[in-house]
């Protein structure tokens, strides 16, 4: 097998809790995953992106591991999961783990050793970040964390605090240990051993702290912005080389590494080919806001960039890997709205239509693109009206901090959770349009979205030109063209408001990708039209018909110019 095979692949994210329940519980497991491979099979993907399954009190979901070696009960047993690797293998689908090693749970036993260490000989006691009050008694730094609060909890045996950028019950891992590093890479290995193909690992860049870790500066909050002490920290580097070295390079595995705060160039040095750490990285900036206007409670506030703005964004991703890194392509994954309800338009009469513009969009840059679970269906916002619908950690959190801390109506917080909150994609995959859309046939653990008798994977498959469809066309043209994997991608109309224009060009083939993203239909730019000639061949497009002088709204036309493109 070609090391890279990753460059020619969709990889799939699968978030178990809400995928598919098979025992009746109203949670997802993994009795649920093996029902539906052939439903993944039948789209296309090669790889499925499995959220933690890992044992877990379930905190933030999974994300807050208690033991890296055994299956949270809810999802099922290693048994199950053998059987799940194995038929996803045999239907020639890969699967991604999910691993959080940046923290544990508290409930995992090194944790729970680790608290009480005061003992000095004790193997445990270095595991986490602990450090001393400070005289008053207070919190070692100004931290924040990630959900709300200090990053510092005091634990009452060991007379100390620990350090947790999450949830209280997500303590950090002391990276600086090399009994710790050792730990993770043996257990990574355990995994590649049982044939896992690769990880996404989650905020990777965080787990190297500045030494001292000294205060960081208040931006207007209640807390110091610890950020530039953790983020793409002093050893990251190093660390993830000693991993790829001692995991990595020993399988043919797929590794996208979660850099939250990570540049172009740090990109490079995460995903250079000669960097031997990752293959390609989740880079944050085109799903943050406006980085001109930054919310005062960062992402519950944060204003949208323009579409100029995103365009730049993306852009400077695509032309800054160029034969240097590789991208990962995302709009969608279980911590950010559903892309259909942010970028596109849900309402019924441009939702399909804005769902497949979106995916072309994305589908037709380079890299290797990741689809969401239910984001092939066009899948919306939950947008719940109440806080009791509510099931996330960071957003429960986020509502008490706003009203009792800062001061906010409970009306307008709740307006930041419909519009951003993580939720909003958590509802559970709607399969077909009969009780609990297919999910579950018990209570579901997080609401569904009521639209699922319009919205539904049965209904989709049936229908030749549904989102569905569409996404099975994207797919197989990343399967069939050298143009989508290798292409040199190049911005066009850079200032236009309200159109995307891009170009990739490769040997003797270019693609032209318009997209429109408004509800007008438009003229296309006359530069434009002058390349569009008759000859030129439809490669997809959201729409049955061909018009080459306007755009039609929210549509998305990709043209296959041969012969203009460069000998490469
Ligand atoms: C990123 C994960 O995607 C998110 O769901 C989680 O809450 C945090 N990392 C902490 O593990």
């Amino acid at each position: 097998m070609k090391r890279d095979w990753w460059k020619k692949a969709v990889v799939y994210q699968i978030y178990p809790r809400s995928f598919m329940d098979s025992n009746g519980d109203g949670i997802g497991d993994i009795g649920g995953i093996i029902e539906k491979l052939e439903y993944l099979q039948d789209l296309g993907i090669d790889v499925i992106w499995l959220s933690p399954v890992y044992r877990s009190p379930n905190v933030d979901n999974g994300y807050d591991i208690s033991d890296y070696q055994a299956i949270m009960e809810d999802f099922g047993t290693m048994e199950e999961f053998e059987r799940m690797l194995e038929k996803a293998h045999g239907l020639g689908i890969k699967i991604m783990m999910d691993l959080a090693v940046n923290h544990t749970s508290d409930e995992h036993p090194w944790f729970i050793e680790s608290q009480k260490s005061g003992n000095p000989g004790n193997p445990y006691r270095d595991y986490y970040i602990w450090r001393d009050p400070k005289e008053d008694g207070g919190a070692p730094n100004n931290w924040g964390s990630s959900f709300g609060g200090s990053a510092w909890t005091y634990h009452e045996g060991r007379g100390q605090y620990y350090l947790h950028l999450f949830a209280s019950g997500q303590p950090d891992l002391n990276w600086e240990n090399p009994a710790v590093r050792g730990e993770v890479f043996q257990m990574m290995n355990w995994w590649c051993e049982k044939g896992v193909d690769g990880f996404r690992l989650d905020v990777i860049s965080m787990i190297s702290k500045v030494p001292g870790l000294p205060d960081g500066k208040m931006n207007g909050g209640l807390y110091g912005d610890g950020g530039p002490f953790y983020i793409n920290g002093p050893r990251v580097h190093e660390y993830l080389q000693k991993m790829n070295e001692q995991v990595f390079s020993g399988y043919p595995l797929i590794t996208v590494g979660e850099t939250p705060g990570a540049s172009v160039e740090d990109a490079v040095r995460y995903t250079g080919e000669n960097a031997h750490e990752l293959n390609m990285i989740f880079q944050f900036e085109h799903m943050e806001g406006d980085p001109d206007h930054p919310g005062k409670y960062g992402k519950w506030d944060a204003k949208e960039m323009s579409l100029p703005q995103w365009k730049r964004c993306l852009s400077k991703w695509q032309t800054g890997l160029e034969g240097k890194g590789w991208n990962s392509l995302y709009l969608s994954n279980h911590d950010r709205p559903r892309p259909v309800s942010r970028f596109g338009n849900d309402s019924p009469g441009y939702r399909a239509c804005s769902a497949k513009m979106l995916a072309t969009c994305l589908h037709m840059m380079k890299g290797t693109p990741y689809i969401y679970q239910g984001e092939e269906l066009g899948m919306t916002n939950a947008y719940f009206e109440k806080l009791e619908d509510y099931r996330d950690v960071e957003t429960l959190n986020a509502f008490e901090e706003l009203t009792n801390k800062r001061g906010e109506t409970p009306e307008t917080v709740l307006g930041y959770l419909k519009r951003i909150g993580r939720d909003n994609a958590r509802t559970p995959m709607q399969w077909d349009n009969s009780s609990n859309a297919g999910f579950t046939t018990g209570t579901p653990w997080i609401g569904v979205n009521p639209n699922f008798t319009e919205i539904n994977a049965r209904q989709q498959r049936e229908d030749p030109d549904s989102v569905f469809q569409y996404y099975k066309r994207l797919i197989h043209l990343r399967h069939t063209m050298d143009v989508v994997v290798h292409g040199r991608y190049e911005l066009l109309e850079p200032e236009d408001e309200n159109l995307f224009v891009y170009s990739r060009t490769w040997k003797d083939e270019k693609l032209l990708v318009i997209c429109n993203f408004t509800k007008r239909e438009l003229p296309v730019p006359q530069q434009l039209s002058d390349r569009i000639f008759p000859d030129t061949d439809v490669v997809i497009s959201n729409y049955l018909t061909r018009q080459d002088d306007r755009i039609r709204p929210y549509e998305a036309t990709v043209y296959l110019i041969k012969g203009t493109g460069e000998q490469g």
